[in-house]
This record gives C-alpha cells, structure tokens and sequence, in this order.
C-alpha cells in the first residue's frame, strides 16, 4: 500500500522562534488533540488534514490522524478515490472500526493500531469507518453503565486513552482527531480522552450556539465520569493518568466562508443589503472572543493563551484542487494565480501551527 512519500519540507524556513516552540511541545508530548464542533462544514476536516500535515512536513513531527467520522472525509482526503476503493473493497478494513469492534465482543482492548502512511501528506492515519455509526450504541449503554461505577462501561469509555497509549509506544508527537458534528457517544469518548480540543469555527450565529453547546456538554460528561470512577468496583485498576487527566481548550480557528471582498458598487446595487451582511458578520466576529471566555473559560486560564489560533481566510478553488490531488493545501501542484494562494496557505498554516505549538506550551 505504501507509496513513496513525501517528506521534504515545503516552502518558508523554519524561524528560530518556531524550531524553539516545537522542540519545547516536542519535549512535553506526546499530545493528544481533537477538532470538535457539533456544527458541519466549518473546515474541520481541512484544518485537521493541513495542520496535520504542516507539523509533520515543515516541523518534522511524528504526526497521527485519526479519521473519527462515519463519513470518512479525511481518510478518503488523504488517500484519494483509488485507494479508498481498493481500502473499502474489502469486507472488513482494518481502520477505527477495528479498534472498537473487539470491546463490543468482549474481548477487551483491540491488540494492534491499523497505521496507513498517505502519500503526500507526511502523517500516518487510521482510517475512518461508516461502520463506526454501529457502535454508537454500544459506546451509549457502556456510558450508563460508567456513570454509575461500572468498570466495563468504564473500560469502554476509555477505548480511546487505550489508543493513545499504543501510539505513545509508537513515538507520535501529535495525535490529532477528525471528529463528525454530533455531540453522541463516539465525540464524547474522545473528548474524554484527549488532553486538548480545538473548535475550528465558522463566523455566524451557529458557531456561537456551538461553542456553548460543547462547553456545557463537555463539563457535564467530564463531572459525570468523576462521579462514576470514584465509585467504581476498583479504581485502582485504571491507569493513574486517566483519574487525574483534564481536558484543556487551547484555541479556536475561525474560517470564512465566503469572500468578502465586497465592492461599494455592489452595495449600491443591492440597496444596502450587502453592507447589513457585512455588519452582522462584523458584529458576530466582534463577539466571538467573548463567547469563547463565557463557554469555554473552565477549559483554559485566561492570560495563559490567546485562544484565537488565526482564520483561514477563504481559498477559492485551491480547496476543492487540494482534494482532487489529495495533497494539502501547501503543496497543490498550481501554475498561474493559485502560486499566490498557495502561498497564503503555507503562511496560514504555519501561523496557526505555531500559535498551536506555543498554546499547547502554555496551557
Ligand atoms: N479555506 C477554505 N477555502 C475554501 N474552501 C474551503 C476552505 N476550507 C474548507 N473549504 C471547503 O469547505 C467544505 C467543508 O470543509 P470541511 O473541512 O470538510 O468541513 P467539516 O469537516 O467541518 O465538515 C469542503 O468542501 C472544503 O473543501
Ligand atoms: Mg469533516
């Protein structure tokens, strides 16, 4: 399956103030982080994929992706049409699904990781399964059975600290986890198990309901597990890092989705429609830090971060090229006016890695 990969750093050197802040997070790692927000098609799945790929090409980190959504975007991203069919030809791919599949059985914790190493974007992966939808339910009955102390459900909660575990003994750096928009048992196992999340958001209304969503959710799952491990047949067989582990919020990216390079001849045009538009988005961008600090400050310490890690600004067609060619952003083979696109990509991402790498330090 493994081609030859990519591996060459790609376009702007390293400055020492980011070789500096990778070899400090570096040092203290590894790190496990997921991109969560119950809303879809805010650039989840594109930020997880570029950033991913930006640490492990221009950082040189040992980078992980996990694929957690049912509708596989990032697995079928990275590996393209070819492969993807020839993965999911088979009856039973080795992918996430293979991970939890052995607890519903009742076998304990699965014995290996299924690693694939795409081409072109310098992270390994676990791809993702539609089946994984299946185990929903299974992650949902062992999750009553937890709140009230019982170490299956307890076990099964934690299918994911136990994949972090093996990637630990394989030396990652990075775990990061590509998430579907729903707040059910599968997000929730993980966002138990990481160290940090990231909400990669879209500047509207929704993404301001979303972010509080997921700080009231989180808090009530985080306080319900304690509840349910401090009455558990047997604490003491579970690993001491997952008693004492908190989950730290350490940024938020927002994405614009249209251009907003809007002209004052089409404001004239319009009867002034455009310039109310550009007003709410204006009075909701103004309103995010804010929304950020109400919702989410029991994840993070204000003052110890900036939680805004940068937008990503809305890159035309480079997006739906990068796909096609299944390389990242950074790396689209492009002629004529996408060079300048690519190049804001390469800056975009390594200003969103950096600022990532330093939050991580400092949480
Ligand atoms: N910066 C961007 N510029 C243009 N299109 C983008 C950008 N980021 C994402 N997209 C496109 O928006 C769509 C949704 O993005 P995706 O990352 O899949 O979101 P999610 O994972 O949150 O559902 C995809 O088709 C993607 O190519
Ligand atoms: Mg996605």
């Amino acid at each position: 399956m493994e081609k030859r990969r990519t591996r060459a750093s790609v376009g702007l050197p390293l400055t020492e103030e980011q070789k500096v802040v990778f070899d400090t997070a570096k040092k203290a790692g590894p790190h496990a982080v997921c991109f969560f927000n119950n809303k879809g098609g805010v650039g989840k799945t594109t930020l997880v994929a570029n950033l991913g790929a930006e640490l492990a090409l221009n950082f040189g980190a040992r980078v992980l992706l996990v694929d957690c959504d049912p509708q596989c975007n990032l697995t079928q991203y990275a590996l393209g049409d070819e492969e993807s069919l020839k993965l999911y030809s088979d009856a039973d791919p080795q992918s996430v699904y293979s991970v939890i599949r052995p607890l519903a059985l009742g076998k304990g914790y699965s014995s290996n990781l299924p690693i694939i190493k795409p081409e072109k974007f310098g992270f390994d992966l676990v791809v993702g399964d539609p089946r994984l939808a299946l185990q929903e339910d299974l992650l949902a009955q062992d999750w009553r059975d937890a709140k009230a102390g019982g170490m299956r459900g307890i076990q099964t909660t934690f299918v994911f600290f136990d994949l972090l575990k093996k990637a630990k003994d394989l030396n990652y750096d990075f775990v990061l986890f590509d998430m579907g928009p729903s707040l059910g048992a599968i997000n929730r196992s993980i966002l138990l198990a990481v160290d940090y999340f990231v909400v990669p958001m879209a500047i509207d209304i929704f993404s301001i309901w979303a972010i509080r969503n997921i700080g009231q959710t989180v808090s009530v799952w985080r306080r319900e597990l304690q509840s349910g491990i401090s009455i558990a047949e047997d604490p003491s067989e579970l690993p001491e890092f997952e008693r004492d582990h908190s989950l730290k919020f350490i940024g938020y990216v927002t994405q614009q989705h249209k251009e907003r390079g809007f002209t004052k001849s089409d404001d004239d045009k319009d009867g002034g429609q455009t310039k109310r538009i550009v007003q709410a988005y204006q009075e909701i961008n103004k309103n995010i830090p804010a929304e950020i600090e109400k919702s989410l400050s029991p994840f993070y310490t204000k003052g110890n971060i900036n939680p805004h890690l940068g937008e990503v600004r809305h890159l035309g067609s480079l997006a739906p090229m990068s796909q096609s060619q299944n390389t990242p952003l950074l790396n689209v083979a492009a002629g004529g006016g996408y060079i300048q696109l690519r190049k804001q990509a390469r800056e975009i991402y390594r200003d969103i890695a950096e600022k990532f790498l330093s939050n991580i330090v400092s949480a």
